[in-house]
């Protein structure tokens, strides 16, 4: 049955691979895709394939790269959008295998130039390992030591470096923190561990669909992080420490077939049926846009990790067995990460549709979250799922303007 289907993809697939493929990239709907060339639907979008700083250009204004380094050493890259005189400054903070271009690859309707254009100085995180975040003052990506992070690591260097550089380059107290996925955990992990700093230095940190406990995840990413899981001493035995790597065969294999026209379809039925079942809320415009721009490396720790979560059902540090948790942690158990620490308020924002990051997990983080940081609430929305946060019709309009009214609503005293 399987072997079936696949010999339908493969010939049907056969059939378009001679057209070419032509000035229109970009389709608002499926079948536009067919015939870029004659149907209507379709244009030119000149940000598919092309740099970060060309697509901010276009859209925004002329961005600036910032680089700053941590405390253990890496050298990470931040893009800044600015603004004279700002509302406010945002950081953003993106998703795992993700990098700065998943907040500036929805057109002129991006994530990040919604802000920008409501008046916010918006800043681009990069985390260490990612596209543009390769560099570190003594290790090289060629080293295994150097991709020997995961969550926790994230947060406490990295989010921590990030704020302080951008606090010191905008002269301004406090800033607001936003995290989509990966980026969500790593501010809630940043926020716990030190809490005095994020006191100090965040307004208020958006957490959009946080990776945490995985205790409720559902549906076939289970079997596909085991199977990571498993391969874990194979993999630590012949050197491989990360994946997603923008120009790793696997992608470039990827990016190729989504080229013929079946593929375009399928890419919508492929993400719901491993994040959860909305095929119809992919807005079909980005489709090129947002494969000429996906994938950027990361640690497979970060998967290790993810699934030792999964199996726990608990949000905490990673697992080195009793006698290495003493030595890092002081005590056999590893550390939970104390959410009960965070006084900066926490917005939550999840969805009743995502199976990767459950709503039910994001709410025994509200839970666990002391009541002065859950002063704003939170936002729970329907019919979207994980990575609708990012490339969904209706995200704009049930997620970002709502997050953008609560921020308007801050008090500005901290400027
Ligand atoms: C993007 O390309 C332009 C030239 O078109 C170049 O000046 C710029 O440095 C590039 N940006 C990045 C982030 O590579
Ligand atoms: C984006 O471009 C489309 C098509 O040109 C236009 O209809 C829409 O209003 C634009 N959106 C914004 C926020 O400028
Ligand atoms: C990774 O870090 C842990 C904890 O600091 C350390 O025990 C381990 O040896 C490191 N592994 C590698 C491959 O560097
Ligand atoms: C930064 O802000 C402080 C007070 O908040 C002010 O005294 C100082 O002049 C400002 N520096 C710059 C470079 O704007
Ligand atoms: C594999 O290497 C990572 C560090 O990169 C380490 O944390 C982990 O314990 C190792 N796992 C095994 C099974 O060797």
């Amino acid at each position: 049955m399987a072997s079936k289907i696949i010999l339908h993809v493969f010939l049907l697939s056969l059939l378009f691979i001679f057209i070419p493929y032509n000035q229109n990239n970009s389709c608002a709907s499926y079948l536009g895709y067919l015939f870029p060339s004659f149907s209507n639907d379709c244009y030119h979008n000149p940000d598919v394939d092309n740099n970060i700083t060309n697509i901010i250009q276009r859209h925004a204004t002329s961005p600036e790269t910032h680089q700053v380094q941590t405390q253990d050493g890496f050298i990470l890259s931040l893009f800044r959008i600015p603004r004279e005189n700002p509302r406010g400054v945002i950081l953003f903070q993106h998703c795992y295998l993700c990098d700065a271009r998943i907040w500036v690859t929805q057109h002129n309707e991006s994530i990040a130039f919604l802000f920008w254009r409501a008046g916010y100085d918006v800043w681009l995180g990069n985390s260490r390992g990612n596209f543009y975040s390769k560099r570190h003052a003594t290790l090289s990506p060629s080293d295994g030591e150097f991709w020997n992070y995961s969550f926790f690591e994230l947060g406490y260097y990295d989010v921590h470096a990030s704020v302080e550089y951008i606090k010191a380059t905008t002269n301004h107290s406090k800033i607001i923190f936003m995290g989509y996925s990966l980026g969500g955990s790593a501010g809630l992990v940043y926020s716990s561990m030190r809490p005095e700093d994020a006191t100090k230095s965040l307004r208020i940190i958006v957490s959009i669909a946080a990776a945490t406990h995985f205790r409720y995840a559902f549906g076939p990413m289970e079997f596909v992080t085991s199977f990571i899981f498993k391969m874990q001493s194979f993999n630590n035995h012949t050197g491989i420490y990360s994946i997603g790597r923008y120009d790793s065969w696997g992608l470039k294999f990827f990016r190729i077939s989504h080229r013929l026209f079946p593929f375009k379809k399928y890419l919508p039925y492929a993400i719901s049926f491993f994040f959860g079942w909305t095929p119809d809320e992919m807005d079909p415009s980005y489709s090129n846009l947002m494969i000429s721009q996906f994938g950027s490396e990361s640690s497979l720790n970060i998967i290790y990790h993810g699934y030792q979560q999964r199996l726990l059902g608990i949000f905490q540090a990673y697992d080195y067995g009793e006698i290495k948790n003493m030595r890092l942690y002081g005590s056999t158990n590893p550390l939970l990460y104390p959410l009960e620490k965070i006084k900066v308020p926490v917005f939550l924002v999840y969805s009743y549709d995502d199976w990767f990051c459950h709503y039910k997990d994001n709410e025994l983080v509200h839970n666990r979250l002391p009541e002065e940081a859950k002063i704003y609430g939170k936002l729970a929305v329907e019919g979207i799922n994980h990575v609708d946060f990012a490339y969904g019709k209706r995200r704009n309009q049930e997620v970002y303007n709502k997050i953008l009214k609560v921020l308007n609503s801050l008090p500005k005293t901290f400027d």
